[in-house]
């Protein structure tokens, strides 16, 4: 396995079995409470151009709680982007007064350009409607800890896999896995071509739907998404698909024992909220392994693979 040290976390395809393994056998820990001050010293930089709760707070939680430090914007209308500094200029900057960049920005490939530029690591933390990687890899922390495997499942993602990032990453990764997955989306946000694309070259199965009570049944895990209204650029188009999938309370009766539902967030309403005091919902748990997921993405890559080992 190749040391994470230095490493970006760019891609979910970046990602070998053994390493996604390590990454959560870590996560696993860290959810324990087996975690010292190792970043004491550690500076984390969080720049955010689009709005974050989850990933923002839990990478700040996450340093904080290692014993580093963050600085970092939460919106581009606070930095000097804002005055017309380019993204190079940003990063060449902004990695003098930090020793990791934690970065979020509508445009697709900005993430690879900052990585280019910057001479410190860069998480990506959200590149347009493209990738989210540390989401897809808290998603499998929690499907791991909460269904204690990952491979054998009936995995189903529903909703908007045109535009919604954090189901590419997980398609990406779940591909180390032998898994069978179920794609529940209108015709107008069906997954995308190259997610398609490199799922077909790794030879995962997939089958592709726009009903998601017919497969039901057969789930182990269901992971509803939200419609991403702010990527359409005609409001009609999402007017047409707005709301056109809703998990309610009395579809838990068509689910298997064993069914988890997840959510990335945020939640509008995907998923009604008269489910969330089942055992089965287990979306709220899925931001707590988050932060978990992401102390153990810190750890490793600035301190390298053996950290835990070493202490
Ligand atoms: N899941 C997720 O990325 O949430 P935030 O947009 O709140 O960070």
């Amino acid at each position: 396995m190749k040391d994470f040290k230095n490493r970006d976390i760019l891609s979910g395809k970046d990602f070998e079995r053994d390493e996604i393994d390590y990454i959560l056998e870590i996560g696993k820990k860290m959810g324990n409470n087996e975690y010292p001050k190792i970043l004491d010293g550690k500076i984390l930089a969080t720049l955010f151009f689009e709005p974050s709760t989850r990933t923002r707070l839990s990478f700040e939680s996450a340093m904080l709680r290692l014993g580093g430090k963050v600085v970092g914007f939460q919106s581009r209308d606070v930095s000097s982007i804002k005055k017309g500094e380019t993204i190079a200029d940003t990063i060449r900057t902004v990695q003098n007064y930090s020793d990791i960049i934690v970065m979020r920005h509508s445009l697709e490939g900005v993430d690879r350009m900052a990585a280019k530029f910057s001479t410190v690591p860069v998480i990506n933390a959200g590149s347009g409607p493209s990738e989210h990687p540390t989401q897809g890899l808290l998603d499998l922390l929690t499907i791991k800890e909460e269904c204690g495997t990952i491979d054998g499942l009936n995995i189903g993602l529903c909703g908007d896999l045109k535009y919604g990032r954090t189901v590419h990453s997980l398609s990406y990764l779940l591909c180390n896995y032998e898994v069978n997955l179920y794609f529940i989306s209108p015709d107008s946000l069906k997954m995308r071509a190259r997610v398609v694309d490199w799922l077909r070259k790794k030879q995962l199965k997939f089958k592709e739907t726009e009903k998601f009570r017919d497969i039901l049944p057969l789930l182990d895990v269901l992971y509803m998404t939200r419609i991403q209204a702010e990527r359409f650029v005609d409001k009609e188009e999402y007017e047409k698909v707005k709301g056109v999938y809703i998990f309610r309370k009395k579809d838990l009766t068509e689910t298997r024992d064993n069914f988890r539902l997840m959510h990335p967030l945020p939640r509008i309403d995907e998923i009604s909220t008269s489910v969330d005091d089942s055992k089965k919902a287990i979306y709220f748990k899925q931001a707590k392994y988050g932060m978990y997921l992401r102390m153990a993405l810190l750890g490793l890559v600035l301190k390298g693979n053996d950290f835990m080992r070493n202490l």
